[in-house]
């Protein structure tokens, strides 16, 4: 008898519930729900599991305050961390999530050794790099979600200015998940047309500028709280090509040695993800100014990760 994926969802807040809400209505597997909040995991887990008669899914749903119930996952979704709060400066929101993330790995690489890590917490490229080390997993199973956000974002602005369907747009997203991200038109497309030829340069600009902006508009929409939804879908369409091994070529971030002339850094890069997590980094030449603005980026990862000293 075949024995369903397993996949572990840390944080049961708005991407992390949200996430489980895709996974099941995608069947994807049986989905843990972990949290420190009493009862919010249980809750939430119970309330999906009772969706699943109406919405016709067959997969089992558990909540949890610990980790007994991960053992074995295939793959762990980690999205626990804490906003930043009044006082709070972006190097407190570091440390602490920080802290947050470097205990979570822990418990889940004790439990699930085997397991591939799809990271979403932020600073992003930062929290990769503390669960690539206390994971102690090579970094083929130790990935950031993020370029699959900036890049969807891309697409939707790109989408509506063509008024063509979503599906024809692909768009090209590198660097680190921040200001200094690095949209690329000249790599996006419309049914394989790049969206250069399609759109004018001042329109592009504007939907490069939005892109970059991508989080902090919704933040100022929402009042409270990020974006969940698009984060969510980001997260679990990188557990799919990697459950489902199908070697798709996603943005995210990885860890580089060399590639792209930068070393031992979380960046966002192409890569091939499939059953054994991220499988190839695609790389692409580059023009010189594209070339700046990644080392830019770069640079900006490499000061946070400077802060935490590992
Ligand atoms: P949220 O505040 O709704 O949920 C976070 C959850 O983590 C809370 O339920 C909290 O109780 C839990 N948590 C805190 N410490 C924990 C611990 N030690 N163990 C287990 N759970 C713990 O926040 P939301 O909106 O779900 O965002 C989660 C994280 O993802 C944030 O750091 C956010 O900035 C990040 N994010 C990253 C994106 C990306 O593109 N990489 C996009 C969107 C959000
Ligand atoms: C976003 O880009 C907050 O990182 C999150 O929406």
């Amino acid at each position: 008898m075949g024995r369903r994926n397993k996949i572990t969802v840390v944080g049961a807040g708005n991407v992390g519930a949200t996430a489980a809400h895709w996974i099941a209505s995608k069947e994807l597997g049986d989905v843990v729900l972990v949290d420190i909040q009493e009862g919010i995991p249980q809750g939430k887990a119970l309330d999906l599991a009772q969706a699943a008669p109406v919405e016709g899914y067959d997969v089992h749903l558990t909540g949890t305050n610990g980790y007994e119930e991960t053992k074995n996952s295939d793959v762990v979704i980690i999205t626990a961390g804490l906003p930043r709060k009044p006082g709070m400066s972006r190097d407190d929101l570091l440390k602490t999530n920080a802290d947050i993330v470097s205990k979570v790995t822990e418990e889940i690489a004790k439990r699930s050794p085997e397991a591939i890590l799809i990271v979403v917490s932020n600073p992003l490229d930062a929290m990769c790099q503390v669960a690539l080390k206390r994971s102690g997993f090579p970094k083929h199973r130790v990935i950031g979600m993020a370029g699959v956000l900036d890049s969807a974002r891309m697409r939707c602005f790109l989408a509506e200015a063509l008024d063509v369907s979503v599906e024809n747009v692909t768009a090209f997203v590198l660097g680190g998940h921040g200001d200094t991200m690095v949209p690329l038109p000249r790599y996006s497309t419309c049914a394989g047309i790049p969206v250069t030829e399609l759109l004018p340069k001042d329109q592009l600009d504007a939907i490069v500028k939005r892109t970059a902006n991508g989080g902090a508009e919704i933040v100022g929409l929402l009042k409270s709280g990020s974006a969940y939804y698009a984060p969510s879908a980001g997260a679990v369409e990188m557990a799919e090509a990697i459950l489902k091994d199908k070697k798709k070529i996603l943005p995210c971030a990885a860890y580089l040695e060399g590639e792209y002339g930068i070393n031992n850094l979380y960046v966002g890069v192409p890569c091939k993800l499939g059953a054994r997590g991220l499988e190839q980094i695609i790389e692409i030449n580059l023009m010189a100014e594209e070339r700046i603005a990644l080392q830019k980026s770069a640079a900006s990862v490499q000061e946070l990760v400077n802060v935490l000293g590992i």
